[in-house]
């Protein structure tokens, strides 16, 4: 939900440019306030402010902050409306104590209790302020030094947290824990971070150590020492070398990282498919042979799992859902050891999806899962994972991830297929050579479709509601268009399966009402162009995403947004939202709002 960063460098060289550099690779995380502490003199200075890291820096000269050492957080608010008040850093009663927290501690408010009656006074509404005082508390009453007393607080902590303690009473060092929130540590010759995610660093070092939940980190120029805080074992683990490169995390001349990472989807669906998983056997036959099957996500990734919902019951012929992650309860009480769990994330850190995973490995079920981040929790909670291998995804509107999560579902139902014989010899080599063509068709199409998303979003922008509609697999697809719609040109869009419109939808269409269709040319087609008509007859204004050629159609919409010709049967779910990312892209900007950091959304969704 936040970002936090730390570093420990040799010298004094540019503390406050480099973590704000640092935090500046995080904003997707958070975005509502910015804080900074470092040590200067001997004593904690801690600089924060509501707002983004540019407006920030405007108010306050965060980059020229000097030191050794700097912690910085940037904040999506939980507890207490964005203010400088409640951005981190936290400090304690003597500002000597500095804490940058992500996550959620659920028992703050009877700590917050003991602390104020023992004198305590609290700055913000933060459930973050009270592990400096809880820090304080130890260290005055019962004599500890720094780290014990860090360690003792994070034992009393309930809920979910990844925290950077930077101290006067310890000013080479900082000090850091986690329990189901993110945090790795890189390494550089002059330079060690601690961070949420890899970005923050990937400009300094591709080194990485990824930490496991309840582990405690001793941070120094020249080192980092791992305990786990519940036995205080001591834990070895070197570092791996991350196959990300720097430049996957800027903008390489794109003006927003959405944009960049739209059209990257050719790229990364090409090493998706190159790079062979000898996972995706595996997860295909123990899905295949499962008495039950479950796939869980949340957002975006939800949409894919649809895809994937779909192709399992057609290949294995058995029943399977796709459950939303926060709605995991329903189906808890059938899960058990004969059920397959199989969650699909971007992060690997939504909240909601691991909590269900931890539900459902106690109830016995195998949890083989396909996720982008390497290492992140989710891959530590699974069975078998299957990489998505689509680099670092900055955007907080998900794009790149979403067509590599509804690959690797066509890649599971595939192989199914080949199991199960549902797909005989020929027609599986004619279904995979269809599959290998997938990023240049999806390359194809951002060519041909991105001038008029650009035109066609003029009008749109102008526009309050709209509707997507779509049939078959291609509901999801027009789930995922409307979804991006909202959330970064903040236009009501709701998606509808196109045959149900007319049993209540309808009832909104007035003249121009914008209503957007997915509309390949497959077993949907003759249905679909009924659904235009009924949409046309009430004055709505339709848009198509269709085949290339499709005069049917194309003489019907107002505006046809083409996808090249032979990928109707199948694989329709990959190239035909790349014109709605785009639409949606492209009408964000006309609206003259930033597509990459859309308002109160946070990337990862890392509290429940
Ligand atoms: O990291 P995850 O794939 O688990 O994230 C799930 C959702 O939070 C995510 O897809 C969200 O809906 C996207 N920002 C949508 O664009």
């Amino acid at each position: 939900m936040c970002g936090i960063v730390g570093i420990v460098q040799r010298d004094t060289n540019k503390i406050g440019k480099n973590i704000i550099d640092s935090l500046k690779k995080l904003e997707y995380r958070g975005y509502d306030s910015v804080g900074v502490a470092t040590i200067e003199n001997n004593q904690v200075k801690v600089s924060k402010e509501e707002g983004k890291i540019t407006e920030v820096i405007e108010k306050i000269q965060l980059d020229d902050l000097h030191g050794k050492i700097a912690i910085g957080h940037t904040r999506w608010a939980t507890h207490g409306p964005p203010s400088k008040e409640n951005s981190h850093p936290h400090i304690d009663c003597k500002n000597e104590i500095a804490v940058i927290h992500n996550g959620i501690i659920e028992n703050f408010q009877s700590l917050k209790k003991d602390l104020v009656t023992q004198g305590h006074v609290f700055q913000s509404e933060t459930d973050t302020e009270i592990i400096p005082h809880l820090i304080e508390q130890f260290i005055q009453k019962e004599q500890m030094a720094l780290k014990d007393a860090i360690i003792h607080t994070i034992r009393k902590l309930e809920g979910t947290f990844a925290i950077c303690v930077l101290s006067s009473l310890d000013p080479d060092k900082i000090y850091c824990a986690k329990r189901d929130s993110p945090l790795v540590i890189g390494i550089n010759s002059d330079r060690m971070f601690c961070a949420s995610d890899i970005p923050a660093f990937l400009s300094h070092t591709r080194q990485v150590v990824l930490l496991h939940d309840d582990e405690f980190v001793t941070l120094s120029h020249d080192g980092y020492e791992i305990i786990n805080f519940t036995n205080m074992k001591r834990v070895e683990r070197r570092p791996y070398i991350v196959s990300w490169k720097p430049e996957m995390a800027q903008k390489g001349g794109f003006p927003h990282f959405m944009l960049k990472e739209i059209h990257e989807q050719s790229s990364s669906l090409a090493d998706y498919i190159r790079i062979k998983q000898p996972s995706l056997h595996k997860i295909s036959e123990k899905v295949y042979d499962a008495k039950k099957v479950f796939l869980l996500a949340a957002g975006t990734a939800h949409y894919s799992t649809l895809t994937g919902e779909n192709l399992i019951r057609k290949y294995a012929k058995k029943p399977c859902t796709s459950i939303i992650a926060s709605e995991y309860d329903s189906i808890s009480p059938l899960i058990d050891e004969d059920t397959i769990v199989l969650p699909v994330s971007q992060s690997g850190e939504t909240m909601d999806t691991i909590m269900a995973i931890k539900d459902a490995k106690k109830s016995g079920a195998k949890i083989l899962s396909a996720v982008n981040v390497i290492g992140s929790s989710i891959t530590r909670h699974s069975d078998d994972v299957l990489y998505l291998y689509a680099g670092p995804e900055i955007g907080v509107a998900a794009t790149k991830t979403y067509t590599a999560q509804t690959l690797s579902m066509w890649d599971i139902g595939l192989e199914i297929g080949r199991i199960s014989g549902e797909l005989g010899n020929n027609e599986y080599d004619e279904a995979r050579k269809l599959y290998n063509k997938i990023p240049s068709v999806v390359k194809q199409t951002i060519v041909r479709s991105e001038a008029l998303a650009n035109r066609i979003a003029s009008w749109f922008a102008e526009k309050n509601s709209s509707f997507y509609l779509g049939r078959g697999l291609n509901l999801q697809t027009a789930k995922e268009g409307a979804l991006k719609m909202k959330e970064i040109a903040y236009i009501h869009s709701e998606a509808y399966p196109a045959g149900e419109s007319k049993h209540g939808p309808i009832a909104l269409i007035e003249e121009d009402y914008p209503v957007v269709f997915i509309a390949p040319k497959d077993q949907t087609h003759k249905r679909i162009i009924g659904n235009i008509m009924e949409m046309k007859a009430r004055g709505a204004t339709t848009i198509g995403v269709i085949e290339k050629g499709d005069k049917e159609i194309g003489e019907l919409v107002k505006w046809k947004m083409e996808i090249p010709k032979g990928y109707s049967e199948m694989i329709t779910t990959i190239p035909y939202v790349i014109p709605m990312q785009l639409l949606a892209y492209y009408t964000a900007v006309k609206k003259g709002l930033d597509p990459s950091y859309p308002r109160n959304l946070s990337k990862s969704v890392t509290v429940l």
